[in-house]
């Protein structure tokens, strides 16, 4: 099928089939829309997927996140040591259990926190390390346990974008004391908002289930089965961060279309891979042998060789139809970080030169192989090829 000129190349929408659509519609005429049988089945195909002994379901990675450092009690006076080139929640989450956020830079060719520089930025208070995958490349996980191990610490994965990477054999999901995913609607598995804790700590696990649900003993979904008592105890003071079985439908459907989706992922990235080889354009970098990349975000770095800066490139590939986006701007130059903790341009000088001219190109899990060359196209017409 061809794709007339002006069609709008989309960033990365959603793929939604009959068998979603279908199960949405079950759940929604099984008169039980909240957290019920639905979730719990996600949660099992979900554990079983990634190899984690326990899963449980949130309604958003942030969520997620929060409730890991609390159930490792991370909290006042604690640091924990992450990326600056990740989304703001990552860092966020730190300073609502009471922690301090402290970055370290990414290493020059995977744009992943490095373990090395990680290691540096540890002192006595550090609690936790948070490494990203970004873009659905897999951290160096052994590296970070060795840091980790070594000086006591948690370590806690960021896989918003890494439903399934691989690191060295190992799956992500089965790898921390705690990994957090995301089913944000442009994420690889989505549920509109939501996200997966997995553990292999059934305290851990129990501790996150409870916290999403106000702190109390007894869900809604207990209750209404067991019937007899409506009696709950508030055990302690906890959040409303549970997943809904409306969620919990699309997500079995979704997990389930991951070999598809992931075939046309990777079918678009070697199209990107092929049609920009001679264009001045950093692209991702190779895949070691043993890791799954989960091929999230196809990301470019535009160098002044393209004669472009990156924003002009953003508004020229909009204005020809192809939506872009940014992942991300360094968290430590935004208004909030900088000033709170005295952050300063320099300090992560990888991470900087990302988020100066990263772009992230269009992909997704439908996206047709003709859009992917009319992206190709747009950015050859614009860029001259290297020369050297
Ligand atoms: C790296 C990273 N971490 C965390 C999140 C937060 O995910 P959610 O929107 O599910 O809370 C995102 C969202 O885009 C992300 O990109």
């Amino acid at each position: 099928m061809s794709v007339p000129a002006q069609t709008p190349v989309r960033f990365a929408p959603p793929v939604i089939g009959p068998d979603e659509i279908a199960e949405v519609v079950a759940a929604l005429e099984s008169g039980w829309l909240s957290t019920g049988p639905r979730v719990k089945q996600f949660e099992t195909a979900f554990a079983a997927y990634s190899g984690a002994p326990h899963a449980v379901a949130l309604n958003s990675c942030t969520a997620a996140l929060h409730l890991a450092l609390l159930a490792f009690e991370i909290g006042g006076g604690d640091e924990v040591v992450t990326s600056p080139l990740t989304f703001c929640a990552t860092a966020n989450v730190a300073i609502h259990a009471g922690a301090t956020p402290i970055f370290a830079d990414v290493d020059p060719d995977t744009w992943n926190l490095a373990p090395e520089a990680a290691a540096a930025a540890v002192t006595s208070r550090t609690r936790a390390l948070i490494p990203v995958h970004f873009g659905g490349r897999a951290v160096d996980v052994a590296a970070f346990r060795a840091v980790a191990d070594a000086r006591r610490l948690v370590v806690i994965e960021d896989a918003a974008h890494a439903v399934e990477a691989v690191s060295a054999g190992r799956k992500i999901g089965s790898t921390a004391d705690a990994t957090c995913f995301s089913f944000y609607a442009t994420k690889n598995l989505t549920t509109g908002e939501g996200g997966m804790l997995t553990t292999p700590s059934a305290q851990v696990a129990t501790f996150v289930r409870t916290a999403s649900q106000h702190g109390i003993s007894r869900d809604g979904w207990a209750r209404y089965r067991e019937a007899g008592s409506p009696h709950y105890d508030v055990l302690f003071p906890g959040f409303k961060y549970n997943m809904m079985d409306l969620q919990a439908a699309l997500g079995l459907h979704q997990l389930r279309g991951i070999p598809a989706r992931t075939a046309r992922r990777e079918s678009v990235w070697r199209i990107y891979d092929e049609g920009l080889a001679d264009l001045p354009l950093v692209r991702p970098a190779p895949v070691p042998a043993g890791d799954v990349h989960a091929r999230h975000l196809y990301s470019v770095l535009v160098d002044p060789a393209t004669g472009w800066e990156r924003d002009a490139l953003v508004a020229h590939l909009a204005q020809a139809g192809i939506a872009t986006s940014v992942h991300f701007r360094v968290l430590h130059l935004h208004p909030y970080y900088r000033e709170r903790y005295r952050l300063t341009r320099g300090m992560f000088p990888n991470a900087e030169h990302v988020s100066d001219q990263v772009i992230s190109l269009p992909l997704g899990g439908g996206m047709p192989d003709d859009e992917a060359w009319r992206v190709v196209e747009t950015l050859r017409r614009a860029i001259p090829v290297r020369t050297r």
